[in-house]
């Protein structure tokens, strides 16, 4: 097939376009690069030792969008673009949804309009909100969000769904994402935030390299084993290659199927924290402090469905994840600028 990715120079996308070149299929990207670097794509053109075609263009330009469609026999679109910092979307709520829900809104028009209706796209595990209980399950009842990024997730499944609705001609995957980690084995692709990190594994990396003095913990007072935040973390390349697995299924059936990419295992902060240290034998200065607003006690998948529909399951351990991370950092301390 040949599949376009929206946002396809960024963390999740630059793996999941490895996974989908070695599977056999034909990637297209489009990436407007405001929180991305064209060296990710290079990169991914030496590991699969093929040249990609990329578009420096927004998703909210329909006509930028039109020349790709006109210009490609797209069979299926991965949409990864969009912005993803909690923090940020509570600051400039306005600039998260006009941009989140209209680039969606014009790539799903610009796909009608060409009669691609084959769409996976990148949701998350924070359209569940505060849980009720763990592990979650697609069919669970959303309660709302925390934060407009959150809401924009969730209006825009909501959004796919109505589509998928009006038009049974559509086949949606709605993948919602745990805490995906970790890194491509080669270490020449990773995960690099711009500034100071606000997700745990990357603040790690960076305390690990000496970049940043030490790790705050987020609280130790929750209702977990340690006290410390349960999460979901997922290794990025069993996570793209979940993508391999629906742009397949989304081939091959019609409707719209909500599917969490976790690995069904919860770890803490500090669960984490030493493995980290075990796996790379590096010591990591932490500290303990308040709690952050808007953090659950712990939230981790039910990863069935997955498999039932998918026929994808996660495979790789904490210990991989740790090992991965830390291999693209110690040999990109500054990312992609390096
Ligand atoms: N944590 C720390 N110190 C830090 C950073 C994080 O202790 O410096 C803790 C948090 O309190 C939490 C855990 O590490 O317990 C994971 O935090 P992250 O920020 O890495 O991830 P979150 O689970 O908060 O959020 C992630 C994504 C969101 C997504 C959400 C879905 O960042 O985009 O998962 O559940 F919405």
């Amino acid at each position: 097939m040949k599949i376009l990715l929206t946002g396809g120079a960024g963390f999740i996308a630059s793996h999941t376009c490895v996974e989908l070149i070695e599977a056999g299929h034909e990637v297209v990207i489009v990436d407007n690069y405001v929180n991305s670097q064209p060296e990710a794509v290079r990169r991914v053109e030496e590991i699969v030792g093929k040249s990609i075609r990329v578009y420096e263009a927004d998703v909210c330009d329909k006509a930028a969008m039109n020349r790709i469609f006109d210009e490609n026999a797209i069979d299926a679109v991965i949409h990864f673009a969009g912005l993803k910092a909690v923090g940020e979307s509570v600051q400039i709520p306005l600039t998260y949804y006009r941009n989140n829900l209209d680039s969606t809104l014009t790539l799903c028009e610009t796909m009608a309009a060409h009669g691609c209706k084959n769409l996976v796209f990148s949701s998350s595990a924070t359209v569940y909100g505060v849980p009720d209980e763990v592990p979650l399950r697609e069919d669970m009842f959303c309660k709302g969000c925390t934060n407009p990024y959150g809401w924009t997730k969730y209006m825009i499944e909501r959004i796919l769904e109505g589509v998928v609705n009006a038009d049974p001609e559509w086949s949606v995957v709605l993948l919602r994402y745990f805490n995906p980690i970790g890194a491509h084995a080669s270490g020449r692709i990773g995960e690099d935030p711009n500034g100071i990190p606000n997700n745990l594994m990357p603040y790690i990396t960076k305390v690990a390299a000496g970049q940043l003095k030490q790790l705050t913990v987020f609280g130790d007072d929750y209702n977990t084993h340690d006290g410390t935040g349960v999460r979901d973390y997922i290794h990025v390349v069993d996570l793209a290659k979940g993508h391999v697995k629906a742009c397949d299924y989304a081939a091959g059936h019609k409707g719209c199927e909500i599917v969490n990419l976790g690995t069904g295992v919860g770890y803490s902060v500090l669960d984490l924290v030493k493995t980290f240290q075990r796996v790379n034998n590096i010591d990591l200065p932490y500290v303990i402090g308040p709690r952050r607003a808007g953090d659950v006690d712990a939230c981790f998948a039910d990863p069935r469905k997955a498999r039932e529909v998918l026929g994808w399951e996660a495979t790789k351990t904490l210990d991989d994840m740790c090992r991965d991370a830390w291999n693209w950092q110690s040999h990109n301390p500054k990312g992609y600028k390096a």
